[in-house]
């Protein structure tokens, strides 16, 4: 009689709930994502608090400032240049990208070297109009350097303000280098000491160096420092002393998996970079030739790139500028998403969870190097309860090779509801108004994926004995194998074919024990069924 009753209880709970599932895709395309933030070309700082008219897409500026300007005696210090300046871009809604300096072809050198350190310094003859550079192997300038440097981390290290902060501080335009003075440099260990006080002073910020090749006597990979092309577009690959030939020479042609790469258009190449034809139009302005643009970019995974005549009067014009702003756009991420689906995954009575799954992937060249969060927002449009927000980190792991990631999200929300959900990137690390846009053909500038509204209905019922079947087959061969499983799930699990407890536990012998009381939600359809149920529940416990 036992195993009569069995098989009907079997025969009941074939029958499980399928809830709703939605289903949305998206096309590639990044023309809406010109202005996204932490990357593209960027123009010097504007030089004032208000905004100009500027005609050309971009979220960040770059500013020197002398050292002179920063402190005054060993410990006296004074930031407000740079407050001034993180004050005024901020309010713009763009990053600063900072750098110190020391020396500046062209400027006077008692400009910028701090008066406290003049007296008694070596000063040495730069190349023709260059002027005077200090001696950078002066242990005396080194150390006001590196308490300056430690200053500067304690008041600006994770300040939201700031893109990128390029080391600076040694060589012209603290570029690493005197050339053509070249042997006056500094040497490998005061090298060693700028570099060693930043990355300690700076956990949060961003950091770059300008060579792979000259990092001090620290091996580049090990540091967590990215680094910056300022001949970007001419001196970018081809010989082996070149910024992407180096960084293979040194084994750190993969640097830019985990930190940023930058730089600066080589100035002379900039009015002719995005003509028809770059070499031709180059030929006619200057001695230099310009390198192919993307191949820059994607050698380098390039993240920005100063490009000042963008941003002048009237700077690309026609075609030039479309090919400019394609230039911009293909630097950095690019955030694709594919697919959005919206699953009832289960429901009882009035409680639905939906899930809320995203395809994602970063179909641009570098990740976004600071935290990152995708969003979820469910609002019910019918009633007046409280919208509901889920978030998920994307980790730079996923940011890479533009492999795509399902981020899942599930969210109660309620029978006869009609609900809204918007999905968003989102990360601490913004500033003002600035939206991480997505590259699908639509986007709204807004960066906000507001889908088509979800009717949820009351608890929906279907037949299902064949995954059913298959699903007690495999979990069968499962504990014949000796693995322990053990599944249970409340009965409108819709996960879960058979709506009930399922457990293997010895290695030899399989048992598998379906609870005979399921409790299933109320519906009509399911009411004759469950009478059997308890019936025959009542029938086989005695
Ligand atoms: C969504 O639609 C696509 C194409 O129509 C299909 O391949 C995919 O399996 C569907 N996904 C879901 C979860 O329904
Ligand atoms: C640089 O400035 C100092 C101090 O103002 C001045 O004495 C010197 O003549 C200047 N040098 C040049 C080359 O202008
Ligand atoms: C280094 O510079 C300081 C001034 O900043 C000077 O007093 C000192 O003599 C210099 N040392 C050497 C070795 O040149
Ligand atoms: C380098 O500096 C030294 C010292 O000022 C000077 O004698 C020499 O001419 C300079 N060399 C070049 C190539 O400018
Ligand atoms: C530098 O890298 C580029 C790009 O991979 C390559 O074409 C070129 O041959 C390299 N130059 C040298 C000297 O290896
Ligand atoms: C840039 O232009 C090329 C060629 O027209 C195109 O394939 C690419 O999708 C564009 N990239 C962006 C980021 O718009
Ligand atoms: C963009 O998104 C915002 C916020 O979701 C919405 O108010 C606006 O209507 C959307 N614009 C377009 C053009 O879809
Ligand atoms: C049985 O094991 C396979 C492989 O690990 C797994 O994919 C499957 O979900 C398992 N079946 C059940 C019912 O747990
Ligand atoms: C639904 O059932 C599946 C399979 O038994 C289980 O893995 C999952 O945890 C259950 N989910 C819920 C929300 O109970």
């Amino acid at each position: 009689m036992v195993v009569v009753y069995t098989l009907l209880i079997l025969f009941l709970i074939e029958s499980v709930f399928g809830g709703v599932s939605y289903n949305w895709t998206y096309t590639y395309d990044a023309s809406s994502t010109a202005w996204n933030p932490l990357k593209g070309l960027v123009p010097y700082y504007y030089g004032t608090a208000s905004q100009p008219q500027v005609n050309f897409p971009h979220s960040m500026e770059n500013q020197y400032f002398p050292m002179k300007n920063l402190m005054s005696g060993p410990n006296s210090f004074d930031f407000s240049s740079i407050d001034t300046v993180l004050r005024n871009t901020a309010s713009r809604n763009h990053h600063a990208i900072v750098r110190v300096y020391v020396d500046y072809p062209g400027k006077n050198l008692s400009l910028s070297v701090p008066d406290f350190l003049w007296n008694g310094l070596t000063l040495y003859s730069g190349g023709s109009g260059q002027g005077l550079f200090p001696d950078y192997n002066n242990q005396t300038l080194i150390n006001a350097m590196v308490t300056l440097i430690q200053a500067l981390g304690r008041a600006y290290d994770g300040d939201i303000r700031i893109g990128f902060w390029q080391v600076g501080f040694l060589g012209h335009w603290g570029e690493w280098h005197t050339s053509p003075n070249s042997s006056y440099f500094a040497s490998s260990s005061y090298q060693s000491q700028i570099i060693a006080a930043f990355t300690s002073s700076f956990a949060r910020t961003k950091l770059q160096l300008r060579y792979f090749a000259v990092t001090g006597n620290y091996n580049p990979t090990s540091l967590n420092v990215g680094f910056h092309d300022d001949s970007f577009f001419q001196d970018t690959y081809g010989a082996s002393w070149m910024f992407y030939n180096t960084s293979v020479t040194v084994g750190a042609m993969n640097q830019w998996r985990s930190q940023p790469i930058g730089g600066e258009v080589r100035p002379e190449l900039m009015p002719c970079a995005f003509a028809s034809n770059p070499v031709t139009a180059c030929g006619s302005i200057t001695a230099l030739t310009p390198l192919d643009w993307p191949t820059c970019v994607q050698l380098t995974h390039s993240t920005y790139q100063w490009l000042f005549y963008a941003f002048s009067t009237p700077g690309y014009t026609g075609s030039d500028y479309n090919r400019a702003v394609n230039g911009s756009i293909m630097q950095g991420y690019s955030f694709y998403v594919s697919r959005i689906t919206a699953t009832e995954m289960t429901c009882s009575g009035l409680s639905h969870v939906m899930r809320i799954a995203i395809t994602m992937s970063n179909a641009g060249i570098a990740p976004f190097y600071y935290p990152l969060i995708l969003n979820v927002k469910a609002v019910d449009t019918t009633s007046s309860s409280p919208d509901v927000y889920k978030s998920i980190s994307v980790p730079i792991s996923n940011q890479l090779d533009q492999i795509s990631f399902v981020y899942s999200f599930d969210i109660a929300v309620q029978t006869n509801g009609v609900i809204q959900f918007s999905i968003w990137l989102s990360s601490p690390n913004l500033v003002g108004s600035q939206a991480i846009v997505f590259a699908v053909s639509g986007a709204n500038t807004s960066g906000i994926i507001q889908l088509p509204t979800v009717s949820i209905g009351s608890c929906a019922m279907v037949s299902s004995s064949a995954s059913c079947t298959s699903y007690m087959a495999s979990a069968q061969a499962n504990g014949t194998q000796g693995t322990s499983y053990a599944s249970s799930s409340n009965s409108g699990n819709f996960s879960d074919p058979c709506l009930s407890f399922v457990t293997f536990t010895t290695t030899t012998s399989t048992t598998a024990t379906k609870n005979n009381c399921p409790s299933v939600p109320m519906n009509t359809m399911m009411l004759m069924n469950l009478f059997a149920l308890i019936f025959l529940c009542i029938i086989s416990t005695i």
